[in-house]
């Protein structure tokens, strides 16, 4: 009896198997009512009494060893069935949500690639700057109201170290540095002790260009305005040029583009006149090239700046300022871009 015993512990302990069905197979085998182990145990009930004891013992732990040995390789084969089940590659997949761009993002990448098509290129600079790159390279007179406390915000006073009010002052830092021909644009963040409401904020971003050559005429910065004007606003866009003023050009004007939502009919948005202002612009004043050290006989240039804010509001109708700095999903997923 048992060597019985121990012929069987060791056919089972040999056994390998390979799938689920197998495993099931093996249990019936040896665990059922019919199987090797009961056949062994009836077997046991004949001997007689005096064995019992020992070959009980011996029995009873092979029957527990086969039992878990074989629960053990059924078990395994659960286990990866349900694996499978759960990686069903049919199902569509979860879905991860997508943020968005913001609406002044993709419209600085809309002018920095309008521009890049005629040749300028990207330049940046400081937000936090002085008076000499802000103001007085830019011509501005000593006592000129746009130096006053109430449009710049200072960091400290003497020597001056302030927010840069425009984009202008880029102009200042690219001249420096580099000699003509400079064609760049210069976008950033700008600061103005504002009070704010739905047309004005005390941060906001601009677009400043530069462009410095030899022979570089009023007719040039006219041209490059009305193509910048037909690829943002759409073909049909017209253009105006209304004479203007700032220390740093000269002459100097205001660019309006035919209402964007009119299309110069009309309405509340052009406040009737058919005509929307998006920027200034002039020839470089020569004050300004020679602040630089670049040859003002020689040569001669143009430049622009714009808000980013105000482009984008015309852009999509947006009718309030303040929007764009609350970060309100509900507003910043309505906008979509390849840029
Ligand atoms: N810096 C001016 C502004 O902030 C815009 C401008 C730039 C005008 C360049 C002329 C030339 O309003």
């Amino acid at each position: 009896m048992l060597d019985k015993i121990k012929a069987l512990q060791d056919e089972i302990k040999k056994i390998t198997v390979q799938s689920a069905d197998e495993a099931e197979h093996l249990r019936i085998k040896y665990l059922s009512k019919k199987g090797k182990i009961s056949e062994l145990v009836n077997e046991f009930r004949t001997i007689p009494n005096e064995q019992k004891r020992e070959v009980g013992q011996v029995l009873n732990k092979m029957k527990a060893e086969a039992t878990d040995f074989i629960n053990n390789l059924k078990a395994e084969f659960a286990n990866t069935k349900t694996d499978e089940k759960s990686e069903d590659f049919t199902l569509p997949g979860s879905l991860m949500k997508l943020g968005s761009r913001h609406p002044l993002s993709i419209v600085r990448n809309e002018i920095v690639d309008i521009f890049a098509r005629l040749g300028f290129n990207v330049a940046e600079g400081p937000e936090i700057e002085d008076d000499f790159h802000v103001f007085t390279a830019l011509n501005f007179p000593e006592e000129h109201p746009a130096r006053d406390m109430q449009d710049t915000f200072f960091i400290e006073k003497d020597p001056d170290v302030l927010l840069r009010t425009h984009t202008s002052s880029v102009q200042v830092r690219v001249m420096e540095k580099q000699r003509p021909p400079i064609r760049s644009i210069f976008p950033g963040r700008v600061f103005r002790n504002e009070a704010i409401s739905a047309r004005a904020h005390c941060i906001f971003h601009q677009v400043e260009g530069l462009y410095i050559d030899e022979n570089v005429s009023f007719a040039d910065l006219k041209q490059t305005l009305l193509y910048f004007a037909k690829e943002m606003f759409g073909e049909k866009t017209e253009i105006r040029l209304r004479p203007s003023y700032f220390p740093f050009t000269e002459p100097s004007a205001e660019m309006d583009i035919s209402c964007t939502l009119c299309g110069g009919k009309g309405c509340n948005v052009c406040k009737y006149t058919g005509w929307v202002e998006i920027l200034g612009c002039g020839m470089v004043d020569p004050h300004v090239l020679e602040y630089s050290n670049i040859d003002s006989e020689k040569y001669t240039g143009f430049a622009f700046g714009m808000g980013i804010e105000r482009i984008t509001m015309l852009k999509y109708q947006i009718k309030d300022i303040r929007l764009f700095f609350e970060n309100d999903v509900r507003f910043v997923e309505q906008f979509k871009s390849a840029l």
